[in-house]
């Protein structure tokens, strides 16, 4: 780890100025005093290195508004991976979210401020796992989640992100589709299509704790709350809330119809990110923390910077065929 952290400078206070004042309402001062040394010596290194910091709409206030250039869902994340052209990308989100830029972005120095930040879902199923449900349900095509490794990319068809999963399994000609690994959002997608869906039964340990009565308990203590749910939360859940979409598209709807009052039901840092942008809406706010996003800090995201490590490799074996599943999704229409 980095020996001694930069001091809270006059000129350090001066070039974080603009961002406390959008951040005070998050952030207490005594915090800021720790944290704007951080975010400043980032921002620096980012230029001296041609760096680019890519953040998930689940990490805390100060790394979302603080350090990232871009910031957004599985879906956005990955496209603006494909396209960027810095010399580093600092990937902050989950493991499966770093490899799917060195996937998309292979001469690009990938890295991680925690190698350690997993998924339950990416950790619930394997190759050989395809390989049986592929056994099993012969010529039916594999849509996977990009919440999964790069050797179960690689081992499939298509994927997919909650953002574009309906559009991903109807744009497959078979009507029998095998999609994986979570077993809400594919129950969730199988309500709106048509098609056969063979389920493999992981679960967001996240989103499958919120219920139904957790719901009816916010409309009865919030009158007039606009609820708006991840689908890696069980169909019940998503029924009873009034939209359902990726985190990005959760933003997006926010952003368009302003609804007076809201709850996210999904990851703790998306409401506290949102309600730094929208400061005229009463957020609600019933959230699961994710182990996992919370293991990447900033203090870490400026020790992986400057040392460059950790650095995320995937094996070459891999990076082919998990590449073509990803770009065949990027071309369906979406998002
Ligand atoms: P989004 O693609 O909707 O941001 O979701 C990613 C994720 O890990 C949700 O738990
Ligand atoms: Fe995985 Fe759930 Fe955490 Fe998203 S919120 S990274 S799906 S464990």
């Amino acid at each position: 780890m980095t020996t001694t952290l930069p001091a809270f400078t006059p000129e350090v206070r001066q070039r974080t100025a603009a961002l406390y004042a959008k951040l005070k309402n998050h952030i207490p001062e005594v915090e800021w005093a720790l944290t704007a040394p951080i975010i400043d010596e980032i921002r620096r290194l980012k230029t001296q290195k041609n760096a680019l910091v890519l953040a998930h709409n689940y990490m805390t206030p100060d790394i979302f508004h603080g350090v990232a250039d871009i910031v957004g869902d599985s879906l956005a994340l990955a496209r603006e991976a494909a396209r960027a052209k810095a010399d580093i990308i600092v990937m902050c989100g989950v493991h499966f979210m770093a490899e799917t830029v060195k996937i998309l972005n292979p001469e690009a120095k990938v890295l991680i401020a925690d190698l350690e930040a997993g998924c339950s879902l990416a950790d619930s199923i394997t190759p050989e796992d395809v390989a049986g449900l592929r056994r099993r349900y012969p010529g039916a095509p594999v849509v996977t989640y990009v919440n999964t490794s790069a050797a179960v990319k690689a081992a499939s068809d298509i994927c997919c992100t909650s953002g574009n999963a309906l559009q991903v399994v109807e744009s497959l000609e078979s009507d029998e589709v095998i999609f994986i690994p979570d077993r809400y959002l594919a129950r969730n997608i199988a309500r709106q299509t048509k098609k056969t869906i063979r389920i493999w039964e992981g679960a967001c340990e996240v989103h499958e704790k919120f219920t139904p009565q957790d719901l009816d308990q916010m409309r009865h203590d919030y009158p007039g709350v606009t609820i708006m749910a991840h689908p890696e939360c069980p169909p019940e859940v998503v029924q009873a809330a009034d939209y359902a979409g990726s985190t990005a598209q959760m933003i997006r709807f926010v952003q368009d119809k302003h609804p007076s009052r809201v709850a996210l039901i999904t990851e703790c840092s998306m409401s506290d990110n949102v309600a730094v942008q929208f400061t005229g809406i009463d957020f609600i706010r019933p959230c699961n923390l994710c182990p996992h996003m919370k293991k990447i800090t900033l203090p870490k995201i400026l020790d992986t910077l400057e040392n460059e490590s950790p650095e995320v490799t995937v094996d070459p074996q891999f990076i082919e065929p998990a590449r073509r599943a990803i770009e065949r999704m990027l071309a369906v229409q979406a998002g």
